[in-house]
């Protein structure tokens, strides 16, 4: 037994039970001694800007923004299909159900932008969280990671699993995007994608009559090609991409600034507060991926400064250039239009179709958001490889996870498993249900994140943490609250899409990760 093992299991036995084993940070930084994890203290605050925006802008502002603005209608009422929040109101107010929304998400309207600003506020406080729990382990990493040292084995695996949802599930939202935007653009150029072969087969609680989603299939299966053999972004490709993502959203801003009609700006608020946060637990999807900044907290020059910098600037400038889309968009066209086909799908090509844009505007704007949606899934398909490999390294995934390729040295088979794993779904379900139960996920795994800041202040108050959060628990609490708010305006049948999801994974963890554990005979 090395000396390493013994000092991960005398973590174990001291905490007692496997469940709250903790790796020691020692044993952590032997594991990651891999090249790809030993990153220099190169990134200042504006190299952390550009990672997060690099993360953060990917399909769901060129998509998103129209549906969540036009709401959701199911012809037969359900209270599946109702939002959680509101069913909680109704419950207080009339100690029963009746009267909250059963046919669906009501619409936020042009007031979506209001949303985007509200959902930054909360972004803000769990990225400040995040960035904590980062810091205090002096390696790069991810959640999982961090829990595994700090919170104990079934906290790492809980939000380990979770991430899944953030990643994985996520890419499936954006391989969708992707997929309407392309089809959008190959018909700019004559082609026209048979709808049966480029369209979600299952949306909106129904079968569409479609086959298959084939270009959201194929975008992934290339990309997996690409990691496979060991592409990935640089950060100087990062910084291009950022540059291509902005430089199409501003060419928007100023070509649909010109169609706007100020007249489809009412109603505002179509639905009151309520549609604010139903919209707001949708856009949510749009922000995912700044918590990317916080995991190179041991990478920054000056973690203390620059991590909140890097957290703060890319929510902003993300925010700003939200906003923008949302009110240009919605008032080039009334937020009605968008709420099926071709106008749920792209948007934002659709409108500057259907107004007459100039064919070369619409392309460069397509084109910069293709680019833009690539480089966001080959971020994410490599960052979900990674966290599998991590979590198979632990012992909690089979090893089929973390063997390395004799040639490329990449996780192959993690790649290729997270490649069809996100592929085959994004050939079959529509963007909405993706990025609805990728954001539970997310939200749940930063609550999580924020009570761990609290709870290891208090029990670990001595370990060094590279950044702290101002005014714990005040600050954590404040994230708990709005991530948890924005949690409530998803719909039950999201809600029961998650439970499911953890139930499984816990299901995994007892019947076959605890055992497999590293931790697995110290505890017995
Ligand atoms: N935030 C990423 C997007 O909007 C996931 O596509």
């Amino acid at each position: 037994m090395g000396p390493t093992t013994t000092n991960s299991r005398a973590t174990a036995a001291r905490t007692g039970s496997q469940l709250l084993a903790r790796k020691s940070i020692d044993k952590l930084i032997s594991d990651s001694e891999r090249p790809e994890h030993r990153l220099k203290k190169t990134l200042g605050p504006w190299s952390l800007t550009a990672l997060g925006i690099g993360a953060i802008i990917g399909s769901g502002i060129f998509v998103l923004t129209g549906t969540a603005a036009a709401g959701e209608h199911f012809e037969v009422p359900s209270i599946l299909h109702a939002q959680v929040l509101d069913l909680i109101a109704n419950w207080l107010r009339h100690a029963s159900s009746a009267g909250a929304l059963m046919h669906g998400r009501p619409p936020a309207g042009p007031a979506i932008a209001i949303s985007f600003i509200l959902v930054a506020v909360a972004c803000s406080f769990a990225g400040l969280c995040y960035a904590e729990l980062a810091s205090m382990i002096p390696i790069a990493g991810s959640a999982y990671t961090y829990s595994y040292a700090t919170l104990g084995e079934i906290f790492a695996w809980i939000i380990g699993w979770d991430l899944i949802l953030e990643y994985a599930v996520s890419n499936v939202a954006v391989a969708v995007g992707f997929s309407g935007y392309l089809k959008a653009q190959l018909a700019a150029f004559g082609i026209i994608l048979p709808d049966h072969w480029s369209s979600a087969v299952w949306a909106s609680g129904k079968w569409t009559g479609a086959y298959f989603n084939l270009p959201a299939f194929l975008v992934v299966f290339v990309l997996t090609i690409l990691l496979v053999r060991g592409v990935r972004e640089s950060a100087e490709t990062n910084n291009i991409m950022v540059a291509v993502k902005l430089t199409a959203i501003v060419i928007f801003l100023i070509v649909g600034g010109m169609l706007v009609r100020p007249a489809n700006w009412h109603p505002f608020m179509p639905s009151g507060f309520a549609g604010v946060v139903t919209g707001g637990a949708i856009i949510f999807f749009t922000y995912i991926g700044f918590d990317s900044v916080s995991t190179a907290a041991e990478e920054s020059k000056e973690p203390q400064k620059d991590i909140p910098f890097g957290i703060i600037a890319s929510l902003i400038v993300c925010t700003i250039l939200y906003v923008g889309v949302a009110l240009v968009l919605l008032g080039m066209m009334k937020y009605t239009t968008f709420t099926e086909g071709a106008a749920a799908e792209a948007p934002v090509a659709y409108a500057l179709k259907q107004l007459g844009a100039s064919r070369v505007w619409q392309s460069v704007i397509i084109i910069g958001a293709l680019t833009g949606m690539l480089s966001s899934l080959l971020v994410f398909q490599y960052g979900q490889t990674r966290i599998w490999f991590a979590m198979s390294r632990d012992g909690l995934l089979p090893r089929v996870f973390s063997v390395v390729h004799k040639k490329f040295k990449t996780p192959h088979w993690s790649t290729w498993i997270a490649g069809f794993a996100v592929g085959i779904p994004a050939g079959v379900v529509d963007i909405g249900d993706a990025a609805d139960l990728s954001n539970i996920g997310t939200l749940f795994a930063f609550v999580l994140v924020s009570l761990g800041v609290i709870f290891l202040r208090r029990t670990q108050p001595e370990r060094p943490r590279g950044f702290r959060v101002p005014l714990v628990p005040l600050f954590p609490l404040i994230s708990v609250v709005l991530c948890g708010g924005l949690m409530t305006g998803l719909t039950v049948i999201t809600w029961i899409r998650f439970f499911v999801w953890l139930a499984i994974g816990l299901c995994i963890y007892f019947l076959w990760s605890r055992r497999h554990s590293e931790f697995a005979n110290t505890s017995r």
